[in-house]
């Protein structure tokens, strides 16, 4: 079996604040694998997964499974820091007040409460364990985003707040009893008597099958933003948490709603590279090809205004313009403040011939961040017993519609605890299922079986489901288009073979994802948030509701 060992080297050798971006992890090389029973057993090694895991080790035998190296994650990547009521003035109240608005109608009001009551407190715990959040005059330093109403943001190095919170907590594993297992994937939740017990992964190394029984499993994989054909999350993010869940049978939430960041670097043969919005926060503005700032055109906060806002407004004009990307102006600011502030970016870009100081950069939208997932309680409990969610992978409902910049790491450690607490007892008993009285309901649903009369379907491959999806399931959508790529994703399910290897693993994991959010996006018949149908162009209140999806059982398939 393949431990890890890797000497993790991180960051661009620049510094900020005086703090240094390259961090020395030294992590034990050879992991007691002969041990396969565990109280904890988490999957996933990003901020949710580590976070989760450091709380749980005072408390029992924790493993960690994680797919790729430790520092294989979207954490690794956050720019723009974590939103905390934490400034004069500010408030939880405040806080709350801006996450439901963004939220649209749709985010679970105790949810948010929890989260930002208690977000400052777990931000705390952060500095406490050494994240090198940036300061000014001695004072944590608070950055502005989209849709916030007052400075809130924490960030560390300037624009690598993610790489100095994952290699912190990576850190922190590595000194602790917590055994870490890399390029082990899990393939299979093990359910017994409706409870989960265990977990079946592979080595994907060796390609064994390993298999580690534990009395909480806590899913912690993360997004899947690779669904789509230009997206700001690394290889690893391929949903495989949903599918585990699910196929394990555990429901599902808002799959519906997948946030694209509006300004990812957008040039032919580059990735689409974040430049954060942290930017715009800092008065960085959307230009067109012109040199028009364009965005009051769309809303009164234009630039700040929420991300499904500002991504619309951005794929219309480039719609009008040719398809081109929009630019992002930072010019305004001196020099050494954009290289200081933004010191990834800066050099992101001029790698790439762009200089912000002077010139504008080319962006467009691009897939970002899976607000829906597996349904869990405020405490971090999914509807199948032993199993728990955390993270991106996560649903409690806290980002509603459309997720407010900065709320997701501070989701993940506030929702980290609350796990590790319910496992130990401290949660009331799961409330009966079913709306809460002052959240928005639900719709159940399972995934329908349709059709299959699309002859001309394109064969299956990581580009063709990137593709269908980028297409069909992204900014804009409509009935149409989802039917169609409804009948296609299913067809490509039932013809898939059997996965054998890392890769078709995670393409059938995608698969099933994808299926999953296309059903709820045909049965959200309105738009709302980051859910637009062009054939369905007002929210409608009727659809102030969940669409809860749970696994069909074969007698219950019917045909549209
Ligand atoms: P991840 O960090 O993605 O970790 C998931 C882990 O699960 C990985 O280790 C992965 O390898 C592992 N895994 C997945 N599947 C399997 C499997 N089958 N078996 C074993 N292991 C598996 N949010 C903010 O709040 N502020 C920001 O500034 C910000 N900036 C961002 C910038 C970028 C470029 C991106 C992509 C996202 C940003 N986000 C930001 C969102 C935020 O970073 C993520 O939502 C958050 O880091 C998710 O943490 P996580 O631990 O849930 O998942
Ligand atoms: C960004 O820096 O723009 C990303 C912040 C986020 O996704 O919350």
């Amino acid at each position: 079996m393949r431990g890890y060992g890797a000497s993790l080297a991180l960051g661009c050798g620049l510094e900020y604040n005086g703090q240094p971006l390259t961090q020395e992890l030294n992590l034990r090389t050879v992991p007691p694998v002969e041990k396969t029973d565990y109280d904890y057993i988490i999957i996933g090694s990003g901020i949710a997964g580590l976070n989760t895991a450091l709380l749980a080790q005072e408390h029992g035998s924790v493993l960690i499974l994680t797919k790729g190296r430790i520092e294989d994650c979207n954490t690794l990547y956050a720019q723009g820091g974590i939103a905390a009521a934490l400034g004069p003035g500010d408030s939880a109240v405040l806080h709350m007040q801006d996450t439901l608005t963004a939220g649209a109608g749709l985010c679970d009001p105790e949810a948010v409460s929890v989260l930002t009551r208690e977000g400052p407190q777990r931000v705390a715990n952060l500095i406490q364990w050494g994240v090198p959040f940036d300061t000014i005059h001695g004072q944590i330093a608070l950055g502005r985003e989209g849709a916030h109403s007052m400075p809130r943001i924490l960030h560390a190095g300037g624009d690598a707040t993610g790489q100095h919170i994952e290699t912190t907590l990576a850190q922190r594993v590595a000194q602790s009893s917590i055994t870490v297992l890399e390029f082990s994937l899990a393939t299979k939740i093990l359910v017994e008597e409706g409870r989960a017990y265990g977990v079946e992964a592979r080595d994907t190394a060796s390609s064994r099958t390993l298999k580690f029984t534990g009395r909480y499993i806590i899913v912690a994989t993360g997004g899947g933003g690779r669904l789509y054909r230009f997206t700001t999350n690394p290889e690893v993010a391929t949903g495989d948490g949903v599918a585990l869940a699910f196929n394990a049978g555990a429901a599902v939430m808002d799959l519906e709603f997948y946030q694209f960041h509006p300004t990812a670097f957008s040039m032919e043969g580059s990735p689409s590279f974040l430049l954060s919005e942290a930017m715009r926060g800092e008065g960085a503005v959307l230009r067109d090809n012109q040199g028009r700032a364009f965005m009051s055109d769309y809303h009164p906060l234009a630039d700040l205004a929420p991300r499904d806002v500002v991504s619309r407004a951005i794929a219309a004009e480039m719609e009008s313009s040719g398809g081109g990307p929009v630019r992002l102006d930072i010019s305004h600011l001196p020099a050494d403040t954009v290289q200081a502030r933004f010191p990834t970016i800066y050099s992101f870009c001029m790698e790439h011939g762009v200089d912000i100081t002077k010139e504008p950069a080319p962006v467009a939208p691009a897939a970002h961040y899976m607000m829906g997932g597996i349904k869990t309680d405020v405490w971090g409990r999914t509807s199948l017993g032993g199993l728990y969610g955390c993270g991106e992978v996560a649903c409690a409902a806290v980002h509603g519609a459309n997720r407010l910049a900065s709320n997701s790491l501070l989701d993940t450690l506030v929702f980290a605890q609350r796990v590790v607490a319910s496992t130990l007892g401290d949660a009331p008993e799961p409330a009966t299922p079913g709306p809460s009285p002052d959240g928005p309901a639900y719709v159940a649903a399972t995934l329908t079986q349709r059709q299959l009369v699309c002859a001309s379907a394109p064969a299956l491959s990581l580009e063709s489901l990137q593709d269908l999806m980028w297409r069909n399931v992204g900014i804009n959508r409509n009935g149409q288009r989802l039917l169609l790529s409804a009948r296609i994703l299913q067809l490509w399910q039932r013809t898939m073979p059997k996965p054998e290897d890392l890769p078709s693993f995670e393409l059938a994991n995608m698969v099933l994802l994808a299926r999953l959010m296309v059903e709820a996006a045909l049965l959200r018949q309105e738009s709302r948030g980051s859910h637009f149908r062009e054939d369905f162009p007002q929210p409608s209140e009727q659809w102030e509701k969940h669409v809860v999806l749970t696994k069909i059982s074969t007698s219950q398939e019917d045909a549209t």
